[in-house]
Parts: C-alpha cells; structure tokens; sequence
C-alpha cells in the first residue's frame, strides 16, 4: 500500500502503570528503549496510583530527551509520535496521553493512541519480523493472563482470559506475603532458582475445565495458607522451596492451557508476551514443549516484556504503517481491551 506521507521514525511513549519510558523507532529498529522503573512503590507492596501519576509528570520530559537523544533524534527528525492510552491508571495514562498531544500539537505531527495489550503482543515482531499470521499469544502480565489467537494486524480473538487474579499478580501477592518487595514476579524466579519445585503441592485450577480460561485466587490462597503459620525462621528456610514450588504450579497452568490452544486450534506459532514473559521456568518450560511439539515459537527479548517505550513506539510504526491514527480527541481509556479495540 502507497502511503500519502512516510513514517519512518516515531516516538512512542509509555505511562499506564509505573514505568515511564520513551523509545524512538526508525523503519522497525529500536535506536533507544529509556525506562524508568518507579521505585516509589517498593515500600507499599504494590502500584500506589497517585504516586505514580505524579513520578510520571515529574520524569517523563527528562525520559524523553533521553530517548531522543540516545537515538541522536531531535523533534525535528519525528515523523509521527505515539502513546499508550488505555488499559492502565487513569492519571498515569492521562499525563502520557497529554504530554504526547502536547508534542504533536506543537510540532505539527501525526500522533496514535497504542493499546498497550495490543504493544505488549506486538513486541514479538521487534525482533522477529518474519513472525506470520496465524499465531496464538500467551500474554501475561500485571493486569491480563489471556491466550490471543492472531490472525493479522488488530484481528485479535480471545480464546481464554483468567477468571480472576492474573498471573503477575499472583506473583506479586505471594511475594508480599514472602515479605520480597515489589514487582514480586522477578524476585521469585530469583529465589526459585535454588529451590525444589516439587516440595509444596500447590493447586492447579481450572486444570481439566475443558476451556482455556485460567485461575489463580485458589493458589494464592494455598501459598497463604502454607507461608502464615510458619515462623519467620522456616519461612526464610523455606524461602526457596515455596518460590520454585509456586512458580511452578503458575507455570503448569499456563502451560497445559497453552498446549490445549494448539491443539484445539491447529497452529502452531506460539508467542509469550507481557511481564510475565521475563519468566526464566516459564522461558524454559515453553522451549521444552516447543521441543516436544515441533512448534515456532518466539518471545521479545527482556526489555521488551516488561512495560517499555520500545513496543508503543514500534507499534505506533506499525499502525502507521497500516493507514492508522489519531486525531488529538483522542483520551485515556482505562478500562480498553483487545476485543472491544477497532484495530487500535
Ligand atoms: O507487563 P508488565 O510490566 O505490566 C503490566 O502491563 O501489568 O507486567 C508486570 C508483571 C508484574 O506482576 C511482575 O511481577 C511480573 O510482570 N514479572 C514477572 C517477572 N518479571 C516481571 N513475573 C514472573 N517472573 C518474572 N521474571
Ligand atoms: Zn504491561
């Protein structure tokens, strides 16, 4: 398709949650991917909205000169700016979306809003441009555990969604309860590194329901059970133990539903995305099966799993390379998903 106008080089800008990044992309190649990771937050055990709309406000010019910069970009070079503006907290994705407007406004360029489940499953292709359509996506993150089949660009079909906790959120609860700190999900793929996974029995929900949705307020509920009696001495003990035994029934589950998805679908491409994704047990247990299964399967490089600059602005390419954008009525929308999203 002839475009009217060439999009070759895009700032994109990420705010939903507590990550502040920009990331400048040229013709499908990342030049720089700055993030800063809040650290307001460690202290309460989870995300404190207020604080992280204001950590955003207070980092985000500063973030993105470095971006530019980095990627020896000034305002001038951009071709089109883009934003992640929904799912998220509201005042988080509100200062993102308004300082974007701000800067398309004033330099007179293209802007798109970027959904950012829809940036989270597109990270795949930064690194693998050859990845085809059909693929089925495990995406996990903070806020979502779902199995995406993706026919094309923005034809995105949810096969199974949890039906309550996500799986990053069952990762950062147990690792309040361990006393870890925040985000959870990297500290117990730490300490599980060490620890034999077969020691605690944890339940794995849902796991002949015969659908691909998922649950985790069960385990959760076991590893609470099993970590509260315990004295802080067992409990530091035992640290390793319950970690790997956690992770791994949270792995399983992912897992066999996955499986289930191939075999229900046919296809055979697999890509994990999300924050989830980082997972090292869940990285190996995925190549295994890729193994056992002769499958294709991807995942973005780390950088790219956790929220970043990096996808919003190679998806704002990508969008605009399909004819797509925006117009500066464009607002936050908290609440967005993948099935109720014209393509973005
Ligand atoms: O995608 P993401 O950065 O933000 C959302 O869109 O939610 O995902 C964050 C989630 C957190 O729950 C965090 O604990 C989890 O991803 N996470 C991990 C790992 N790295 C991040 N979970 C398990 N193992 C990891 N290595
Ligand atoms: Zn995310």
């Amino acid at each position: 398709m002839k475009l009217d106008k060439e999009f070759n080089t895009v700032l994109g800008i990420e705010t939903s949650c507590d990550e502040t990044s920009a990331s400048v992309v040229k013709n499908g190649s990342v030049l720089s991917n700055i993030i800063a990771s809040q650290q307001v937050h460690s202290e309460y055990g989870g995300v404190v909205p207020e604080m992280a709309s204001r950590e955003h406000e207070r980092l985000l010019a500063y973030i993105t000169e470095s971006a530019l910069e980095q990627a020896d970009t000034t305002i001038q070079d951009l071709d089109a700016i883009a934003v992640t503006y929904g799912p998220g907290l509201m005042g988080s994705l509100l200062v993102g979306v308004n300082f974007a407007k701000g800067l398309a406004l004033r330099n007179n360029l293209p802007f798109v809003g970027i959904n950012h489940i829809e940036a989270h499953l597109l990270a795949n292709l930064i690194d693998a441009p050859e990845l085809d359509y059909p693929f089925l996506c495990l995406l996990v993150s903070g806020g979502h555990t779902q199995i995406i089949r993706v026919d094309g660009f923005g034809q995105y079909n949810i096969l199974g969604t949890t039906i309550d906790d996500a799986a990053g959120e069952a990762f950062d609860k147990v690792a309040r309860l361990l006393d870890l700190g925040y985000p959870g999900g990297p500290l117990i793929d730490k300490h599980a590194k060490d620890g034999d996974a077969r020691k605690y029995n944890f339940p794995r929900s849902l796991s002949d329901s015969g659908d691909l949705n998922f649950s985790f307020s069960g385990l959760k509920t076991a590893a609470l059970y099993t970590i509260q009696p315990m004295s802080e001495p067992e409990r530091q003990a035992e640290l390793s133990h319950l970690c790997a035994s956690f992770q791994e029934a949270i792995v399983d589950a992912l897992e066999m539903k996955l499986r289930d998805a191939v075999t229900q679908t046919g296809i055979h491409s697999i890509t994990i995305a999300g924050g989830v994704a980082a997972n090292s047990r869940l990285r190996q247990r995925m190549t295994e099966m890729r193994d056992e299964l002769n499958l294709e399967l991807y995942y973005p490089d780390f950088q790219y799993c956790t929220d970043n600059g990096a996808m919003i602005a190679y998806s704002g390419w990508y969008a605009l390379q399909n004819n797509i954008q925006h117009d500066l009525t464009l607002t936050a929308k908290p609440r967005l998903s993948l099935s109720n999203n014209s393509p973005i």
